[in-house]
């Protein structure tokens, strides 16, 4: 559960420092959009590379190992992991993904320490589980 603690401080950290600043923003709520730009980035990795063996290691705990979002940490958490198969995840562009996983939101965990490459292995993984 390193993982979890590690965000859960991240999120109070966060929290205090939003508090500070007195910035009305809604933590972990509703829509979760990326920057345009980063929308836009075009991914310049192709094939998985390490990018399932990252996924078993990093993310399957919540995710699950066949990223449907029902690893065996995901009813601990206060938001249900994304499912990596559904439309809505499939939907979205390459950018958007890396964007994400780099920067994470509540309960999912940043990932900007994992190197850019293995982040986009991890892009093009996750588009191999599209329905
Ligand atoms: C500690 C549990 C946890 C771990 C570990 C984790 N995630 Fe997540 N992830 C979540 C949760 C919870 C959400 C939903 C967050 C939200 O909507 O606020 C999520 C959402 C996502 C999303 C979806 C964004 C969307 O548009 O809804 C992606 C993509 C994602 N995670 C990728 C990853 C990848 C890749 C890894 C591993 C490198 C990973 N996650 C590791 C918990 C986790």
């Amino acid at each position: 559960m390193g993982a979890l603690w590690r965000s859960l401080t991240v999120a109070v950290a966060t929290a205090a420092l939003l508090a500070g600043t007195g910035a009305a923003v809604v933590l972990a709520q509703g829509e979760w959009a990326a920057p345009a730009d980063a929308k836009a980035a075009k991914n310049p990795v192709k094939g998985i590379g390490g990018g399932k063996k990252s996924v078993e290691t990093n993310c399957a705990s919540c995710h699950g190992s066949s990223g449907k979002g029902d690893g065996p940490a995901a009813s601990a958490l206060p938001t249900k992991p994304a499912d990596w198969t559904s439309a809505k995840v499939q939907a979205q562009t390459d950018g958007e993904l890396f964007w994400k996983i780099a920067n994470g939101r509540g309960a999912m965990p940043p990932w900007k320490h994992l190197p850019d490459k293995e982040r986009w292995e991890i892009v093009n993984y996750i588009r191999t589980l599209k329905k």
